[in-house]
């Protein structure tokens, strides 16, 4: 039986598993997702089932499906939101494959990545791999949804080029770090929350709002995830502490701190990760308290913004599993 829930618009007193009611939905995600990853090339197939069988967090379907079900979505065509999850999950894959390549990261969900395990060439193309798979299941949508993808992976380039052009830049602003990460990372949740308000036939000024909501979730993700990379611990990240600041990566923290401290924007322009002194003593900066705060701050803020555009959705369960999926962003250690 259904757990009940409280239908107010504050954060519910017990906290609530945001995917317990949609459990059944994310089982079909991942046997949709378990079948499309095996190829004729064997090594191809276990790339990917190594990176995605049975880890991570499937936030971006749980987003998806909860949105669609928000907006009125039924049983009779759960297909389409099941599709729409697992290619959405494909392409978040994909970039992690191509990302781990860029950023030479060796741990991804507390393991050798597939690029330490499998090498450059191999892990560039299962990621070229599981990204064709997506565009496969988007190929029985109609256009609008294609086109609504397709731009969400442009973005994610760009975002990626835009991170690399600003790397070791300590003259990075605050502008600058959220335009990397709408495009980086907001930009498949917004297309995620768009997607869903349209399989579920919400009107076009809910999909928008959706859109708006994917958005903010996405960035409150993004900031939090910056912070993670400081604080760790590595057994609860998943990869090693400071690897943002190993990579030149304009994180969060940085852009904040780098602003008043003359001598972390040398250090992060000389690049921290030669010299292991300099690489703590950068750290210790990031992780000053205000310095953290403030991170927390802009994160809590995107997730007040969506709780606001949530306004728009009318009351029910799964609009409660909503407000927790996005709570538990700026509370989330992992
Ligand atoms: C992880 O960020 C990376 C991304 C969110 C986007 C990566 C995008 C690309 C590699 C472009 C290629 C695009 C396609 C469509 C295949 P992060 O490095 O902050 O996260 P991490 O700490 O988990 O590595
Ligand atoms: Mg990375």
């Amino acid at each position: 039986m259904k757990k009940a829930v409280t239908l107010t618009s504050e954060p519910a007193s017990a906290p609530i598993n945001p995917a317990a009611l949609i459990e059944a939905d994310l089982v079909q995600v991942e046997r949709r997702l378990s079948a499309l990853l095996d190829s004729n090339e064997a090594q191809i197939g276990e790339i990917c089932h190594y990176l995605i069988d049975g880890s991570g967090k499937r936030l971006r379907p749980t987003f998806i499906l909860l949105v669609y079900r928000a907006c009125g979505g039924g049983d009779a065509s759960v297909r389409d939101p099941i599709d729409a999850a697992a290619a959405l999950e494909l392409i978040h894959s994909a970039t992690l494959l191509h990302d781990d390549i860029i950023d030479s990261g060796l741990l991804r969900r507390g393991r050798p990545s597939a690029y330490a395990r499998y090498g450059f060439g191999p892990t560039l193309v299962a990621g070229d791999y599981l990204f064709c798979r997506a565009f496969e299941i988007c190929g029985r949508f109609d256009e609008p949804l294609v086109l609504t993808a397709a731009r969400a992976c442009i973005q994610l380039t760009e975002g990626e080029a835009m991170e690399g052009r600003m790397r070791h830049n300590p003259a990075t602003s605050l502008d600058d770090y959220l335009a990397i990460i709408t495009r980086k990372t907001a930009s498949l949740f917004a297309a995620g929350g768009k997607v869903a308000a349209d399989l579920a036939g919400a009107p076009p000024l809910l999909g928008e709002a959706m859109r708006q909501l994917g958005d903010a979730v996405g960035l409150a993700f993004q900031m939090i995830d910056d912070l993670l990379d400081i604080l760790g611990p590595e057994e609860k990240i998943g990869k090693p502490v400071g690897s943002d600041l190993r990579a030149g990566i304009p994180s969060l923290p940085m852009v904040l701190a780098a602003e008043h401290n003359p001598d972390l924007r040398k250090m992060f322009q000389n690049g921290a990760a030669h010299d292991d002194t300099m690489f703590h003593r950068a750290l210790d900066i990031l992780r000053a308290p205000d310095i953290i705060a403030r991170a927390r701050e802009l994160a809590a803020a995107q997730v007040a913004r969506a709780r606001e555009i949530m306004t728009a959705l009318p009351s029910s369960p799964y609009c409660e599993s909503l407000y927790a999926l996005i709570d538990e962003q700026v509370r989330r250690e992992v």
